[in-house]
């Protein structure tokens, strides 16, 4: 069996995290703040504030910085959370359609998209490919929009050599299980902006100033210690474990960069890939088999696979209700044909030759079976 994410633990992470919890100190303290010390160091950004999931870092970010009515444009082509945390403090996601190689936000969409209250942009660094950050932080610029990038999926990505956790305004990841960095729960929002550090310090903790003294609204955002001590060691081989991710999807590119009907997803000029998926787009008249038929070939063979995402965000009911309906030609098209592949990191060279195998015998076989 091949499947989609490695989520074990090293001997190192586990031992860790037991000493946290011999120690009795399990709530937020010195591992939170001394991975926010090493996370903000490795990434070159001023500030890391911890917290206790990905969704908790955007909400923090627009509690913070949003007011009711703000608009935001995001990507269609994400996961929700990207949309829904402005939603819930009162400010509306305007969707972007996307790129189809890159699968990235097309900001000529973006550009008709903005009004006079337009206030934010949410890039998101999807499956790890990177934003051109200069031609983005320029059209910020041009309509004077702040942006929260959202690297979830990009802990370790790069543009013209540079972490991407170090640009403006903020950065915001998860630590969930299937991510490049796991540590169960957790999140982190890096910023320059010492101002906002103190208020997501101070957010994620009621709004608590001083003992019992509160000063804005806020939440139990905390992430634990136990996570931290177990972030601490994994910051510590996020690099190898982004070389063997790297090296796989070396492997697919040049082995699937052949295929009929196989589209990669295209990596943006001057950046490093964060490789947290691999997605294809299956073009079925080109392939020869839908990509159903291709993500059912492939379990067979015991090779997981996945759908991301089965529709764009203006397509989830919750937001048809919200806004009515929307067509975004791009991302609906991408929708029918995406389907991801096991990269991570768990998976030798042998696994990856084995998943192209799979994908080639499928398309030969419909090739065979069309002559
Ligand atoms: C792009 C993106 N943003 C935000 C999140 C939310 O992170 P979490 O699950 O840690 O709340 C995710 C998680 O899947 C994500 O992929």
């Amino acid at each position: 069996m091949i499947g989609m994410a490695e989520i074990k633990l090293t001997p190192e992470e586990i031992k860790a995290a037991t000493e946290v919890l011999e120690s009795g100190n399990l709530r937020q303290g010195q591992h939170c703040q001394a991975f926010e010390e090493e996370f903000a160091a490795k990434v070159g950004a001023k500030h890391a504030v911890t917290c206790a999931n990905g969704s908790a870092s955007l909400h923090m970010y627009y509690m913070a910085e949003m007011e009711p009515g703000d608009e935001v444009i995001v990507p269609a082509f994400t996961f929700i959370a990207t949309a829904t945390m402005p939603a819930v403090v009162g400010g509306k996601p305007l969707f972007c359609d996307i790129d189809p190689e890159t699968f990235l936000m097309d900001l000529d969409h973006a550009e008709t998209l903005i009004t006079d209250k337009t206030k934010f942009i949410s890039p998101v660094h999807l499956f790890g490919n990177v934003y051109n950050i200069d031609e983005l932080t320029a059209f910020a610029r041009k309509h004077n929009l702040k942006i929260l990038w959202d690297a979830a999926q990009a802990h370790g990505g790069e543009f013209k050599g540079k972490d991407i956790g170090q640009f403006d305004n903020a950065v915001s990841y998860s630590f969930y299980p299937s991510k490049n960095m796991f540590v169960g729960e957790g999140g982190m929002v890096c910023t320059n902006d010492d101002d906002l550090a103190h208020k997501l310090k101070f957010l994620r903790s009621h709004g608590q100033t001083g003992k019992y003294y509160h000063e804005m609204l806020g939440l139990n955002y905390r992430m634990t210690d136990v996570e931290a001590a177990i972030g601490r060691k994994q910051l510590g081989r996020l690099d190898q474990m982004l070389d063997v991710r790297r090296r796989n999807k070396a492997i697919f590119d040049e082995r699937l960069g052949q295929m009929n009907g196989v589209y990669p997803q295209k990596q943006t000029a001057d950046t490093t890939h964060a490789v947290h998926l691999y997605c294809i787009r299956i073009v079925p008249e080109e392939f020869g088999v839908s990509r159903d038929d291709l993500s059912a070939a492939l379990m067979e063979k015991e090779i997981h696979n996945g759908v991301h995402y089965p529709r764009g965000l203006h397509q989830q009911p919750v937001f048809e209700e919200m806004y009515g309906k929307q067509s975004l030609p791009a991302t609906e098209k991408l929708c029918e044909e995406i389907i991801a592949i096991p990269v991570h990191h768990g998976l030798s060279e042998d696994d990856a030759n084995a998943v192209i195998d799979a994908i080639e015998e499928c398309h030969t076989k419909a090739l065979n079976k069309a002559a």
